[in-house]
Formats: C-alpha cells, structure tokens, sequence
C-alpha cells in the first residue's frame, strides 16, 4: 500500500477513534491503543514531511505562542440568557411565548443542560475548520483559533458522509469532565504545580493561554448548541440541526431533550435538580428553547437576550456550617494546604465534612476562622471550598488562623518564600517529600521505571531501603523479594525495569529530578540548548540560562540552586555512576541567527511550517507566530497579508520562501 493511503487511512481511524470517544461517549480502543496510531501516524508524517495536512491530528500539538491574542467580531451576536428562578416564572415564559405566537396549542421546546464552562464560536468554510473565538462582549470575541485546535473533541474537518455546508458557524461550550480535572489536578499536585480551583476556572485560563501548547495539555471537551451564520443547508429547528452536528463530527449533549408544553419543562426542569449530582461535568442551570427556527425569528431578541429561550436556574450547591477545626495536611511536594474540619452538612444530597482553604493568601482574603460560620459550595466531584465567612454570625474571641510553623509530618520548619502562596515543610528528608520525588521520578513522563508504584515506593521509604532517587539503583533482588505482597518474579521484572530505564534521555533525567518550576518542556528545552551535556548544565550560570529563550529568571534561579546544593550533586553524582545515560542530542550550530526569531506567513509552497520552525530552531533561532518589534525576520509566502503588512511598517527585514533557504544556506 503507498504511503499516503497509509496516512490516510491512519487519520480517518484516529478521527473515527475521536468520535467513538467525544461524539458517542463510547471508546473503543484504549489510551494506549490510540497513543500507539498517533505514533505510528507521527512517524510516517515525519519521514514524509510534504505529506502533512493542515487536518491531521499530528497537528493538534500547539503553535508558536502568540503575543496577544486578535478580536473577531461575530458575524450573528452571541446572545446571553434571561433567567427564570422557579416554577412560576417558567410558566410565565411558556405564556409569554404562545402569547407572542398568537397560538393556543402547546409548543414545541428543546430542553438542555446549561453547562458551566466557556461559550465560543466555531467556523467551518467546506467542512474545514478555519477559526475560532470566544464570546468576548457577545459582538466582539478573541480569536483563539490555535487553541481549539488542539482540542480533540473539536473535528478539524467534518465527516462528509452527509453534505457539509459552505459555511458553517456553531457555538458551544467548552468545559472540563470532574474526572479528567481530578486526574490532572493529581498530576500537577504531583509534578509540584498548583491545583486549579475548579473546572471551570481551568477550562477559562486554558482557552486563553497565549502558548497554545499549554492548551494541548489540558483535557477539554466541548458539547455544541446553537447555530451561527449557515450557508448552503437549511435547517428548520433546533432539533434537526442537532441531530445533524453529530453526524459531521461535532459533540452535542446526549442530555437534551424534546418536547410540547409547559409540562414537559416543569419535567426536565425537576429531572434535572436529580441527575445534577451524577453528571460528569458542573451545570448551572437548565436552557429551554423554542425548537421551530421560524418560531424563534417571529419571537425575536430583547436587546441582549432572546425572546425564545430561558434559562432555569437550579438550586443552589451553596449551604452554611460551622468550622470545627482547620488542619494542615501535608502534599507530598511539601506543600501545606489548611483543611475546615466541617460540621457535616449535605450539599446537593451529598455529606461534606471537609473544605479546602487553598493556602494562607485564601485564608487572609477571606478571613476565615475556627468557629466561623461559614457558606460551602461543592462543584460535582470537586472538592468543596468556603466562598465566605457569614461576618454577621462570628461568635466572640476568634483569631485569625495562621498555618502552624512546623511540618504535620516531620515537625520540621514549614516556610513560604516571599511572593509565593504556597508554604512548605524545609525538611528535604520528610518522608512525605521523599516518597513524592520517587514517585516523580520513577513515572512514565520521567524515568518509566514500570511496575515501581506508590505502595512500592511507601514501603521502601519507610524501610529506609531508598532515602533519594540514587539509591533506587543499588536496590538488589533480595531486597525486594522480602518486600510484603512481592513475588521473586515481581521483584525480577522491577529489577529488570529498573536496569532499562537507565538508558534515558538528558531531558526525561532532569525533568525526573523535580527541580522547581522545571516542566517536561524546560527540561527538553534545557537538553536542546546544553547539546545534552548535563555538566555544562550544572556549571551554568544565571547569564547563560536566562540567554535561553523560554527560561525566564524565576526558572534559571530554581535551576541554579537545585545544582549548587551537595546533596543534589551527590545524588546526580551517584545516578550516572550507577550508569545512567543519555540518548546523543543534535548539537545546536552557533551562527549569526542564534537568538534571532523568525515569523513565517502566507502559504508556504518550499517547505512546511514544522520544518521552517525545525531549520531555524537547528541554528538557535527560533520561530514565532505574531510579528512584533522582536521579529528580526520575516518569511512570507503567497497569499501573506496582516504579517507582512506589519513588518513593512516595522521596518523588518522580508524574505520570500527562496530567499530564506540562501541566506540560512540550504
Ligand atoms: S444557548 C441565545 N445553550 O449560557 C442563545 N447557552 O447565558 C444563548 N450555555 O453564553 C446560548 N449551556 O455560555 C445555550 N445549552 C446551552 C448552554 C448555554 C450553557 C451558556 C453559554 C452562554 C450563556 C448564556
């Protein structure tokens, strides 16, 4: 079979695999199966470069960050919701709308879940996905294109079993599932990064990161419904055009319902207070919409909202209690977090008797004491928070509660640097912290070493079998052998793992060392700049690490302590005697374009957008989305129009495609 049937046939079953998983809610294959096609897809694209598409899912990965993001009106306003608070006042709305109707009959209505997450707009032209934006002011949104597109939920062409329109504007809301929030609060917790407060928070600040590669590692969905400006298919009603999304490849909630009357929205209105609790994603409230589109237009728009449809507001996730006591528990990065010991009350039907204070700026903001009576709120799976004191009801003699100064754990000094929130127990030998850099380091992003788990890594810690990573390599066979639960073949194929993870990459050891602030892609970035020679690294000095693009002062500062401390040194020292190495790195060529940023634009025909981005980046320059007074160069293809325009204006120097290839010398 050739080779761009191949790729073909890859893409259409990664695509397929993303409907089974975000359209029917029915995977069919696991992560790593799916993993293992994106591999086998990446690798045929990479060996046939010309062969890449703009479609591909090999290009969800993020583009070069942005400096600021553009505005982009709406062609048709995004309209906000008129709010019914009860009963009474859905039935007012259903009599408002047969009155504005003239009819008598009962009406037909679409009822949906209102999901808490972000409203934007989605824009095909012949079933590609060509841009994206935000709600903004309901006129005006942000284009935030390159993010969406690293949302797998969101198809970059659509499935043309059914014709696709010319046009086709949809809206709908991105949000987060409490599951995928757990996961990744628990990772971030792990990896030593703060917990987002909720999920919607999170779905908001990731849809609006300037570096869309932050974007691409956030797990956000999305459910599309409302319609746009569509050209070149009709649809009569709400209904039909969700039954029609679905079937391009866009994700509409399995949730909605239809029916006639005002009984059917006093139904779903009271169904919906019920199956709240077991959703896997927050909603406040339920929307309810005239389904006929003709009936829709003959109702018209108030100034900001609709005629035609409402908004339920569901009761309250909100209840007041006492705080009986607050502690602090200790994360196994260090980190403190205080804990209200709560007097249990039930929220949404469930029992709570713990919220999270986040840390001492949160306590402070709020003021919250021992004793207070205080309003919770839970947010499905999430863990609840306090949102404020009920000042009115403090009883007497309270004082502000201040995290004790010494570690719950290993009553070691508890410390918070300055501009920081977060405190943390001093003691690099409190065993919580122990166990949180071995679990670090031996995970799958890091050093893989398969089958080491959690409880493995308890035990061994509290036998003071392993005190730091390095010892993790002078571990032998009988040890583990006379660990509780481990059979002689178990702790064979640990030793086994063990032995193979030695041969890493400089990039996987440094990320597995936890220093702070250093993510999987400083840790890459790092490898790249230093040519994979970690004791250049070592030796580095605050001047030479801030050089590097993308490794501002905070993380050059971390860095640089991490490797002045003896017992790091010893411990590094006692990984590479134990034989750890590392993979050979493409050393970077200095040249006259180290340091210098390129901007490509318009349709490049010579090369595409990856290898421009690879070319430059091999001579230490480094390629960018936007113009800007830093650009120092700027390649524009045909078609080129904004880019290029700014750079005349800033007098930046411009290159065709050929031009480019002389002066870098290809
Ligand atoms: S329809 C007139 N449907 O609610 C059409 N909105 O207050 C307005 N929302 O900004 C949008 N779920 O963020 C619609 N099923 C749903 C919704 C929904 C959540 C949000 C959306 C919008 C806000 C309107």
């Amino acid at each position: 079979m050739d080779i761009l049937r191949q790729i073909q046939l890859l893409r259409s079953e990664i695509n397929q695999h993303n409907i089974h998983y975000y359209v029917q809610d029915n995977p069919v294959v696991s992560d790593s199966e799916y993993d293992e096609l994106m591999r086998k897809l990446e690798k045929l694209e990479n060996e046939n470069p010309t062969l890449i598409a703009p479609d591909s899912p090999t290009q969800r990965i993020g583009a070069s960050p942005l400096s600021e993001f553009q505005s982009l009106d709406h062609r048709l306003p995004m309209l906000s919701l008129a709010n019914a608070m009860n009963k009474d006042e859905l039935k007012e709305f259903d009599a408002q709308v047969k009155k504005g109707l003239g009819l008598e009959a009962d009406i037909e209505y679409a009822a949906e879940p209102k999901l808490d997450g972000l409203a934007v707009e989605l824009v095909y032209e012949n079933g590609m996905f060509t841009h994206g934006s935000t709600r903004g002011d309901g006129t005006t949104g942000e284009n935030i294109t390159q993010n969406l597109k690293t949302i797998r939920a969101i198809p970059l062409s659509l499935i043309e079993n059914v014709p696709v329109p010319r046009i086709l504007e949809v809206r709908g809301e991105v949000f987060i599932t409490h599951t995928d929030f757990k996961k990744m609060n628990d990772k971030r917790l792990e990896e030593g990064e703060q917990a987002f407060a909720n999920p919607r928070n999170c779905a908001a600040g990731s849809l609006r990161q300037l570096d869309s590669s932050i974007t691409a590692n956030r797990p956000l969905r999305i459910y599309c419904y409302a319609p746009g400006i569509i050209e070149g298919v009709t649809f009569q009603s709400q209904k039909e055009l969700l039954e029609m999304l679905p079937k391009w490849g866009l994700p509409v909630n399995p949730k909605i319902e239809f029916g006639k009357g005002v009984d059917f929205l006093m139904g779903y209105y009271e169904k919906a207070e019920k199956f709240r609790n077991e959703l896997e994603y927050d909603i406040d409230g339920v929307v309810f919409k005239v389904n006929s589109f003709s009936h829709q237009d003959e109702l018209g728009v108030r100034s900001r909202s609709p005629r035609w449809a409402i908004a339920g507001k569901l009761k309250s996730q909100q209840v007041t209690t006492t705080i009986l006591s607050i502690e602090a528990s200790l994360g196994r990065t260090g980190a403190v977090t205080p804990v209200a010991k709560l007097e249990p009350v039930s929220v949404g039907g469930v029992v709570v008797s713990n919220a999270t204070l986040h840390n001492q700026d949160e306590i402070d903001r709020k003021d919250v004491r021992i004793g207070d009576i205080v309003l919770i709120q839970r947010a499905g799976d999430v863990i609840p928070e306090v949102v404020k004191v009920i000042l009115e009801k403090r009883p007497e003699n309270t004082t502000p509660y201040v995290i004790p100064a010494s570690c719950p754990v290993c009553s070691h000094e508890v410390f918070r640097p300055e501009g920081e929130s977060v405190a943390r127990c001093q003691n690099m030998e409190c065993p919580a912290q122990v166990k949180g850099r071995i679990d670090h380091f031996v995970s799958k992003g890091c050093m893989d070493i398969d089958g080491f788990g959690t409880k493995l890594v308890d035990q061994l810690v509290e036998k003071n079998l392993v005190k730091n990573v390095a010892d993790i390599y002078s571990l032998n066979l009988d040890q583990l052998s006379e660990l509780e639960r481990m059979a002689e073949k178990s702790a064979q194929n640990i030793m086994d793992a063990i032995t193979a993870s030695k041969k890493s990459s400089m990039a996987r050891f440094i990320h597995a060392l936890g220093i702070r602030n250093v993510g999987v892609h400083a840790a890459k970035v790092l490898e790249k700049s230093f040519g994979g020679n970690l004791e250049n690294l070592m030796n580095a000095d605050i001047e030479a690490l801030t050089a590097i693009h993308e490794i501002g002062g905070i993380m050059a500062e971390s860095i640089i302590n991490f490797f002045q401390d003896d017992t790091n040194q010893k411990v590094i020292t006692a990984c590479l005697q134990a034989g750890i190495q590392f993979d050979e790195v493409e050393p970077i060529q200095e040249s006259e374009f180290t340091g210098k940023t390129f901007v490509f634009t318009g349709s490049l025909e010579k090369f595409s957008r990856k290898d421009a981005q690879s070319m430059v980046e091999k001579l230490g320059a480094r390629a960018s989305g936007s113009v800007s007074s830093k650009t120092d160069y700027l390649v524009a293809g045909p078609g080129a129009g904004s880019k290029l325009k700014k750079a005349e204006e800033l007098n930046i120097s411009i290159y065709s495609e050929d031009e480019f290839l002389e002066l870098i010398g290809k």
